[in-house]
């Protein structure tokens, strides 16, 4: 069992949990994610890492409440448990001394890329950052990313706070200006990452993104996790979760991450019904 020691919600639908795991919080690196199961009846879902404290033995994560696994996660309060917690996993973001990156976080996407631009800064690289979402009352971590940023851009699909558009539109804006970058890291919705690809293809730029498929066991045994990079397949848990983003299949992963649509759906509703009932079960 894993404590939870703090929870705060950070945007409607967007929370932090902090958990006491200090054998994770001991290996953790940028880049990687844990496998977390909320109860004996609960799916395995897969989270990025956000931040970690090996001192405190605490890992961060953040999340946003979309399926019944989420939502159960929301519903448990500091001093409640989660019952298993498997990580880290994956492989570590390839973090070099690169020259100037931009760091592109798109909705929640901007947590999982929150732990990779700190450590870009701390490899002595120049981070411009670019976090949107579809609205201001929806952006996370702006004043972390701030802090850890040479430049800090931020953009709404609505245009109710900074640029009015994508962050792929921003990133696009700022090359025509003049920026160069010498990498680009991007992290949010598939359709994000992929319209990010479109945009470096053009000009060259080595581009690194997350991908984010249905995981199960995060070990490369069930293949629920399988993407196409470069024609050849890949498991995300154990070869990713990432990639170059030129190489990556995003028609095919946006296909396989919507596989069990219709099921998610039925279990939420069935789920909503009970939590209305009384039953969380
Ligand atoms: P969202 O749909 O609100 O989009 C967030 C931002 O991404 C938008 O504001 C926009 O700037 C950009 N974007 C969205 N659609 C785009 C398009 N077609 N072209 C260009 N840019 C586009 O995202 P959300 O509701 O916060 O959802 C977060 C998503 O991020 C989920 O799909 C989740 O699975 C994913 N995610 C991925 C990772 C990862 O490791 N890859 C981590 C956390 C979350
Ligand atoms: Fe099973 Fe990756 S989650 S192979």
């Amino acid at each position: 069992m894993f404590k939870i020691v703090e929870k705060k919600e950070l945007a409607p639908k967007i929370k932090l949990v902090r958990i006491l795991a200090p054998e994770i919080a001991k290996k953790a690196r940028p880049g990687q994610f844990v496998i977390l199961r909320v109860d004996e009846r609960g799916e395995r879902f897969p989270l990025t890492l956000v931040d970690w404290s090996p001192h405190e033995g605490t890992i961060c994560l953040i999340f946003q409440e979309i399926g019944v696994s989420t939502i159960k996660l929301g519903l448990l309060n500091v001093g409640d448990s989660v019952l298993d917690l498997v990580g880290p996993l994956g492989r570590p973001s390839e973090i070099d001394r690169y020259g100037t990156v931009a760091v592109i976080g798109g909705g929640v996407g901007t947590a999982s890329v929150y732990p990779i631009a700190k450590a870009l800064k701390e490899a002595g690289n120049r981070v411009i950052s670019i976090i949107g979402a579809r609205s201001a009352n929806l952006l996370i971590l702006e004043d972390e990313m701030r802090q850890i940023s040479d430049e800090l851009f931020i953009s709404t699909d609505d245009g109710t706070k900074g640029y009015k558009g994508f962050v792929s539109d921003v990133l696009n804006m700022l090359i025509e200006k003049g920026y160069s970058f010498d990498a680009v890291w991007a992290v949010g919705p598939a359709v994000m990452m992929r319209a990010v690809a479109r945009v470096t293809k053009s000009y060259n730029i080595k581009t690194i993104v997350s991908l984010n498929p249905i995981m199960i066991d995060g070990t490369g045994m069930c293949g629920t996790c399988r993407v196409t990079v470069g024609g050849e397949t890949k498991f995300v848990c154990v070869d990713g979760p990432e990639f170059d983003a030129h190489q990556v299949d995003f028609d095919e992963l946006i296909k396989r991450q919507r596989m069990y649509l219709e099921e998610e759906k039925k279990a939420l509703e069935k789920f909503e019904k009970q939590l209305s009932g009384g039953n969380s079960n």
